[in-house]
């Protein structure tokens, strides 16, 4: 089995301390951190923006891997990428122009990548593979954290998995991660986790905790 990284997402941290929250990962020994951007126009919440991030860089020790839940995206993806962003992931259905908006993230010095809303067909992502560095397959309706995963995404993920063999292509799955799903998600092909409820339960203290049962639940070593 291929290694699994658990990506916390600080959606289900606490807002009023955000800066403290991503510096405990880091010291469980979190490598990658989710930021869930929410425009209340792609999806119904609204969350923050680059300057939040900005404000985060700081405190993330390794990957900050931002996720744009907006439309139009384009005129934005400077700006995260100016406010520290290592990877910057858009959605296909976020406008029309998805190749241009991939190259503009490449552009921009972040790795690219690609989310798809659980009804989108895998169809499309054959004509992106060079574009991107990152598929992020939405196991949950995006917009809201602590929903149940989608059963029908696991084959999902199966199958962008066997289209992207051989290439440099992350497979990212984000909703719905847990203990009972993780096993699998991985086996299917995941190799990036998301998870904000099931790394947040339990406070500061079981972080670590939550997302090494989360790693070992995916590599089918959990005690
Ligand atoms: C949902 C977000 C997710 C969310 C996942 O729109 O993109 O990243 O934080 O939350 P859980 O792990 O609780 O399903
Ligand atoms: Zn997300």
């Amino acid at each position: 089995m291929q290694p699994v990284t658990i990506t916390p997402s600080i959606l289900a941290g606490d807002f009023a301390r955000l800066g403290d929250e991503c510096r405990t990962l880091g010291e469980v020994g979190v490598e990658w951190i989710h930021v869930d951007v929410m425009d209340g126009h792609f999806v119904p919440p609204i969350t923050f923006g680059a300057q939040m991030c900005a404000a985060l860089r700081p405190h993330i020790r390794g990957v900050m891997d931002v996720h744009l839940m907006v439309a139009p995206v384009d005129a934005h993806i400077d700006s995260f990428a100016k406010a520290g962003a290592d990877s910057i992931t858009v959605h296909l259905e976020a406008g029309p122009h998805i190749h241009r908006t991939l190259q503009s993230a490449r552009a921009a010095g972040c790795k690219a990548g690609l989310a798809l809303n659980p009804g989108t067909g895998i169809e499309a992502v054959a004509h992106l593979l060079d574009d991107i560095d990152l598929l992020c397959v939405m196991t949950v309706n995006p917009g809201f954290g602590g929903q149940a995963l989608i059963p029908a995404m696991v084959d999902k993920v199966r199958a962008l998995k066997a289209m992207t063999a051989g290439r440099d292509i992350r497979i990212q799955v984000d909703g719905g991660v847990s203990l009972k799903t993780a096993r699998s998600l991985a086996q299917a092909g995941a190799d990036l986790l998301v998870a904000g409820s099931a790394v947040f339960q339990g406070g500061p203290e079981a972080y670590g905790r939550n997302v090494n049962a989360l790693r070992d639940a995916a590599l089918g070593t959990l005690a």
